[in-house]
């Protein structure tokens, strides 16, 4: 994907979009030397990286600076950045600031939780030039107001409600909108609604796109698996494997070899 036009093209060829999370410049490279869409630098960098239980503990510093990492590490991948808990909620004048510090270090596009109360922000985005991914369902940042990461939109009220904001996104101008932990025939409803496209996440088979955290997808975190994520590697093992090979090789003298000395 090279720009929104892209994300509108691959919904009306119902080519599925497939975007994956990095949050530094060595993992962005590797995303970019596949053949994934979009990178998102997700405020789950607050959990992933920084080791906070939640990702209210995202700021604008924290995004801005992972943000520019994954840009160095893809420079031509087009990557979405999340505008970190309560930036949207400052006013017009901090949310314009903080999408600015985004867009300036590298995102293309900047990714929001919810719709109400701050429809006037969303649509004042856009009308600035800045292209904005919805995020509907289980938005992580309102996990205390949710009483914990758990499905979405389970009612007949929720679910009418979320269908609502996802005409309401599409109405505001957002390109693209984020679907998480919603049942799959609700997810499918609304990608069949929308002309804009739906990526799920722990949303079912039935929406325009995907989008998994890197360390889930290469199961980096043993102690972590949501019950949605498929893992296409053991990383854990992998690299828990080879550091302990190192070791035993640096124990057994194996480690420098004769061509590993610097003259
Ligand atoms: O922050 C993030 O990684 C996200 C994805 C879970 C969609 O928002």
């Amino acid at each position: 994907m090279k720009n929104i036009l892209d994300f509108a093209r691959a919904k009306r060829e119902a080519q599925p979009i497939v975007v994956v999370t990095a949050y530094d410049a060595l993992m962005a490279r590797l995303v970019a030397a596949s053949e994934v869409d979009a990178i998102l630098v997700g405020d789950s960098a607050a959990m992933v990286v920084h080791g906070y239980p939640s990702t209210v503990h995202a700021t604008i510093t924290m995004m801005g600076t992972h943000t520019a990492a994954v840009r160095r590490g893809a420079p031509a991948t087009f990557i979405v950045s999340d505008m970190p808990f309560l930036s949207v909620r400052q006013g017009r004048d901090g949310a314009v600031r903080d999408a600015g510090v985004l867009v300036q270090a590298g995102a293309t596009a900047v990714k929001i939780e919810g719709v109400a109360g701050h429809e006037d922000i969303i649509a004042h985005l856009v009308q600035s030039g800045i292209p904005v991914m919805g995020h509907l369902g289980l938005t992580p940042q309102s996990v205390n107001q949710f009483g914990g990461h758990r499905l979405q939109g389970t009612s007949p009220e929720a679910a009418a409600r979320a269908r609502k904001e996802a005409e309401m996104l599409e109405r505001l101008g957002a390109f693209a909108l984020v679907l998480e932990c919603v049942p799959a025939a609700l997810a499918t409803e609304i990608s069949r609604e929308r002309a804009i496209p739906v990526i799920g996440i722990g949303a079912g088979a039935g929406t325009d796109g995907q989008v998994l955290v890197l360390s889930d997808l290469l199961g980096l975190d043993p102690t972590f698996k949501p019950r949605f994520a498929r893992r296409y590697m053991d990383g854990h093992e992998a690299v828990t494997g080879a550091l302990n090979q190192f070791v035993h090789d640096v124990r057994a003298a194996r480690f420098p070899a004769r061509e590993e000395v610097l003259a």
